[in-house]
């Protein structure tokens, strides 16, 4: 491993851990769009899913497999020899594939989930590993819950799926348990006993429930991992995942630190590529959240201000263009055509080509007959929209509303459904009442609003509002989006953008096998 001892692998589990965490859920046409972006950022390994999860989950990984070219596709199963003829299957047809197979080893997971000992779990690991061998040369083993594992019997664990064939050995610390200290600690010790460690690539997962995800991943690394597991925006279970762009940051703008060290991520399509996942799931990162949040880039401050402005690096670590944030300039206008058009969409990394690229450029017409000023965040969210607006039995066509402080709030609503037009008024407590009343009529939905939010994607009177929809039915939450200058229209597309999704989830997902890991 020695020579690829200075790059580090940046694993991505977005669609996989970070998807099976709450609201987070992604159809099969918003992983493959996301995939596509993960493969331009330029992450080595994408995790598609958990093939013997679902039926969905199943198809999304090998959709992923035969699409993508240069990026290695991973499958996830346990040590069950189901789970890993299914994981095979799925991605069979990828050019670069991988099957991820993991078992528990702590004592608490043993006496507790498992109900297996010690001896049993050295043998599922054994045999797991080899029966995925059987099917692919590239094989991850992760010891799930690692970092509560006994040490030594951990080594053994490490030295078992190394002799039946795996490459990379994760720790993962499944429940966030661990401190920096602790687990390059736990690095250097593996490192030092298993036996032939440097046949392998060490790699780490941590979770985020104390908040050290990050500072974990990164002190693993200064020991001598190699592998860095993570998501984008640091989605995931509970409290989520080692975030992709704080660490990939960090070692970029860190050299001396973690001396010589490198990942190949094209740094410059991070920003596009959190965006997109933003609008994917309706769910936005924090404000001040690093990298990515709106104000990791913004000095309020008077004496920061005047600072930057003397010399940037005076309060500037990086720049937001090491991230692809072009600053909020005005962009296009309504004059603007096709070429135009392209060529920007181009230059910021969110060109799509055939159907897609015309449902943008409408969209975008539409929009800037609306709206004086288009901004980068606006063709984002367009070109994401667009990107989204496949496989829908409903689509939002006009829409009026009255309300006020006068009668009672009405909305009359026209929605496609299955192509055919349909439509009714409804009344409401308020609009926004009115307006799903209607929707729910003429769609027929019986699912319950958990939660409704408004944004304004950009500044201005007259900002894109964009608007997240949170629906429940039958214990399944989807999560809708919408965006529009209006945002009542934004809230209709956003409710129908979830339906949608819960209709997709009906048709497409079998209710058997597990849920996530
Ligand atoms: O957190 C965890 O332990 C996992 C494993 C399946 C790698 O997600
Ligand atoms: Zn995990």
């Amino acid at each position: 491993m020695s020579d690829k001892g200075e790059q580090i692998c940046i694993f991505d589990t977005t669609l996989r851990d970070g998807e099976q965490s709450p609201g987070c859920s992604m159809n099969l046409t918003e992983k493959l769009t996301l995939a596509r972006q993960l493969e331009k950022l330029g992450v080595d390994v994408i995790e598609a899913g958990f093939p013997i999860a679902s039926d969905g989950d199943f198809e999304s990984v090998r959709e992923v497999a035969r699409e993508l070219r240069e990026t290695i596709v991973c499958g996830l199963a346990r040590t069950a020899p189901k789970d890993i003829e299914r994981a095979a299957e799925a991605i069979e047809a990828a050019a670069k594939p991988r099957i991820h197979t993991f078992i528990a080893t702590s004592d608490i997971h043993l006496k507790h989930k498992l109900r297996m000992s010690r001896e049993q779990v050295l043998e599922a690991v054994d045999r797991a590993v080899r029966q995925a061998r059987g099917y692919c040369d590239d094989v991850e083993f992760s010891a799930e819950d690692a970092t509560r594992s006994d040490r030594e019997y951990l080594a053994q664990v490490c030295r078992v799926a190394l002799d039946a064939g795996a490459s990379t050995l994760n720790l993962p610390d499944t429940v966030g348990y661990t401190t920096p200290s602790e687990y390059s600690a736990l690095i250097h010790y593996l490192l030092e006993t298993v036996p032939d460690s440097n046949r392998a690539r060490f790699a780490v997962h941590c979770h985020n429930d104390l908040g050290l995800a990050v500072a974990n991943s990164l002190a693993a690394v200064q020991a001598g991992a190699r592998q860095i597991e993570c998501t984008m925006n640091g989605i995931g279970e509970r409290a989520g995942n080692t975030s992709l762009e704080e660490v990939v940051m960090a070692i970029k703008t860190r050299p001396e630190v973690f001396k010589g060290l490198d990942t190949g991520i094209c740094t410059q399509e991070i920003y596009a590529t959190s965006r997109l996942l933003c609008s994917t799931i309706g769910v936005p990162v924090q404000p001040n959240k690093a990298i990515v949040g709106d104000n990791a880039f913004a000095h309020e401050a008077g004496i920061h201000q005047d600072g930057v402005l003397k010399a940037a690096i005076t309060y500037e670590i990086m720049t937001p263009e090491s991230i692809g944030k072009a600053s909020n300039e005005l962009v296009l206008g309504k004059h603007s055509g096709r070429h135009a058009f392209r060529d920007r969409l181009q230059e910021l990394g969110l060109l799509v080509e055939g159907d897609e690229f015309e449902r943008a450029f409408k969209r975008f017409k539409d929009l800037a007959d609306a709206k004086k000023t288009i901004f980068n965040e606006d063709l984002e969210v367009i070109v994401a929209d667009a990107a989204l607006a496949t496989e829908d039995r409903f689509a939002v066509g006009e829409i009026s509303i009255i309300s006020g402080t006068f009668g009672t709030p009405s909305a009359t609503v026209e929605i496609a459904v299955d192509g055919e037009a349909r439509k009714t008024t409804a009344l409401g407590v308020g609009p926004v009442d009115a307006l799903f009343k209607a929707i729910s009529e003429l769609t027929g939905t019986k699912s319950e609003l958990i939660r409704y939010a408004v944004n304004a994607v950009t500044a201005g009177l007259d900002a894109l509002g964009e608007v997240s929809v949170t629906l429940e039915e039958g214990g399944r939450r989807m999560i809708g989006h919408g965006a529009h200058e209006d945002v009542l229209v934004a809230s209709a597309k956003a409710y129908v953008h979830a339906i949608n999704k819960l209709e997709w989830h009906k048709r497409r997902r079998s209710l058997d096998g597990p849920k996530g890991v």
